[in-house]
């Protein structure tokens, strides 16, 4: 999905024009993926623009870049004041945001402590990412066949830029053959995730969701999601389910930052039918929280105007 600029990015510590937000072509980050980064939404509100959990985002861009034995060189208080900071230098009322901290340049090699940490902010408009006729009627899904990310192998749980070529290749692959969106299985055949997104499916009324054991990445939208749910009278059930089972489901969808919340129409050629009513009350729901229009998840929002001005 093509990115549209704005003025300005946030660098080291610094606001920069966005075309001057560059990098060394020796990068470290760039040969051997060793940066970890975030995906996280403002949102429009009567308030000005609004975060949806962003300290709780930073706080995983934290844990992320820990699994990788990087430092990050600024507070997740001093992140997200700079995130804020950013949002209204820009004059956006709703954006994605793309915090990523990054080896730079001065080595190379697999040993990478002796790299520099850098970190930046960059933020833009950005539609939702699985296609608005995909939000309302749901999308056609396949299961690849390239496996998750095994525990042992490169940790699903840190959010690291070089794990995105395995969501990749899932991602060419089901796209080459006429399909929307990739559902990965991990080797014990159980499934795990999208490739940018989790998922739930629901059976008999019943709501489910893989466990994090099954090697997938702590999904802020899956949680805001399992607590949604749960303020509706249905409680999600984590544990392992098949590709058979989400082929004979009565509901499944998607969730995550980009995609937010999107039904599953089809998974390998199995018809699963329009949105049916538990996943079109979630994304009701979900959509007045990140409107500001929700007393019960009112926490989830951190305004930007409010925080600038202070
Ligand atoms: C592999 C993967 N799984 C799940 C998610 C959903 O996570 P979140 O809801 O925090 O955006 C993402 C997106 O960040 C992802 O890349």
């Amino acid at each position: 999905m093509p990115i549209s600029a704005v003025d300005k990015i946030w660098m080291n510590g610094e606001l920069v024009d966005w075309p001057d937000a560059q990098v060394h072509v020796l990068t470290h980050a760039l040969h051997y993926g060793s940066g970890v980064f975030e995906g996280i939404r403002a949102y429009k509100t009567e308030r000005g623009p609004a975060v949806f959990r962003l300290t709780d985002h930073l706080e995983r861009l934290q844990r992320s870049a820990k699994l990788y034995f990087m430092e990050l060189p600024y507070t997740v208080a001093q992140l997200a004041q700079a995130t804020k900071e950013l949002i209204h230098e820009n004059g956006l009322e709703h954006c994605y945001i793309r915090p990523i901290v990054y080896r730079g340049y001065g080595e190379m090699g697999l040993f990478p402590l002796e790299a520099p940490i850098d970190c930046a902010i960059a933020a833009w408009p950005w539609g939702t990412y699985l296609g608005d006729e995909g939000v309302k009627h749901g999308v056609r899904v396949k299961v690849s066949s390239i496996k998750s990310l095994d525990n042992n192998a490169i940790t699903p749980a840190a959010k690291a830029c070089g794990q995105y070529l395995n969501s990749q290749l899932a991602k060419i692959e089901v796209m080459k053959g006429g399909y929307e969106e990739a559902v990965m299985l991990n080797n014990a055949g159980f499934v795990t995730q999208g490739t940018g997104e989790n998922i739930f499916m629901a059976r008999g009324g019943q709501i489910v969701t893989p466990p994090l054991s099954t090697g997938l990445l702590e999904g802020i939208t899956r949680d805001a999601v399992i607590h949604i749910a749960a303020s509706l009278g249905h409680d999600v059930i984590e544990r392992d389910f098949t590709r058979s089972d989400l082929a004979l489901a009565d509901e499944a969808f998607f969730t995550g930052t980009a995609a937010e919340i999107v039904p599953i129409r089809e998974i390998d050629d199995h018809p699963i039918g329009e949105p049916g009513p538990l996943t079109q009350e979630i994304q009701r729901v979900f959509h007045e929280v990140t409107a500001g229009r929700s007393s019960a998840f009112a926490r989830y929002l951190e305004y930007v105007d409010e925080a600038v001005k202070a």
